[in-house]
């Protein structure tokens, strides 16, 4: 029988107050405890993903991790500014990779996985938030290259892609009549999807039965890439 079992898998989520980082950890803490007692099993740490000193103390301040998610994320209206498009890159790709590094000694020793959240934007034109664009971009080619180098050491490294998510980061577009009526009418299922919807790609990927699975960038998106 295929094994999908989380329960006891020590999650780290960055974003983790987010609309998607928010569903992951909570969907981590229900499969491993009743669900009165899930929130008690979910811990904040602030952290600025940018920062690496903040990186390497969380790191330090952890003792064993099974899976890291990176899930923060940001975008800005400024992004043809070369600052700004550095700073949205530095946290989706280089926080990224950042914190793969701080972590890899505590994800070698449980022969952990790696989730990255890249986006629709990973494979389309991005034109309002170009560096959102690259840095999604990025995100899928440094999987890549990441569950490469890590394999060895038995760790795991994958991405999920998720559609039309309803959160705060998308709460501008979505006011957009057009822009929201455009995207509608561009996904299969006819809507778009909330947070929750996107976990069990998570909790999948995460769980034994995903241990053939590195490298892949996994999209949840009601068939809008396919199309
Ligand atoms: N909502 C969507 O439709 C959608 C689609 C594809 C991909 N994504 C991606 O999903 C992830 C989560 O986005 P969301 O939609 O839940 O948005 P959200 O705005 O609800 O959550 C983003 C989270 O990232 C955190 N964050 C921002 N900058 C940070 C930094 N420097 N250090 C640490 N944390 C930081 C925020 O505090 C927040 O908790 C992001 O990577 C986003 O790009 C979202």
């Amino acid at each position: 029988m295929p094994d999908f079992n989380v329960a006891g898998k020590r999650v780290l989520i960055t974003g983790g107050t987010g609309g998607i980082g928010g569903a992951f950890a909570r969907a981590f803490a229900d499969l491993a405890a009743p669900p009165a007692d899930a929130d008690a099993r979910i811990r904040h740490e602030p952290l600025d993903v940018r920062d690496d000193t903040a990186v390497e103390a969380l790191a330090a301040r952890i003792d064993t991790l099974d899976v890291l998610i990176h899930c923060a994320g940001r975008a800005s209206p400024s992004e043809y500014e070369p600052d700004i498009f550095a700073d949205v890159l530095d946290v989706h790709l280089v926080g990224g990779l950042r914190l793969v590094n701080a972590f890899h000694p505590h994800l070698k020793a449980s022969a952990g996985c790696v989730i990255n959240i890249a986006s629709m934007y990973s494979f389309f034109g991005s034109p309002m938030t170009p560096a959102y664009g690259a840095a999604k971009a990025g995100v899928v080619a440094l999987t890549r290259s990441l569950a490469l180098r890590f394999a060895a050491d038995g760790i795991r490294v994958n991405a999920i892609a998720p559609g039309w998510i309803d959160t705060a980061l998308t709460r501008a577009v979505r006011d957009n009549k057009a822009f929201f009526e455009n995207t509608l009418s561009r996904i299969p299922i006819g809507r778009w999807a909330e947070p929750d919807e996107v976990a069990g790609a998570a909790v999948f990927l995460a769980s034994p039965a995903a241990r053939l699975i590195t490298g892949i960038t996994l999209p949840v998106d009601g068939g809008y890439s396919a199309a």
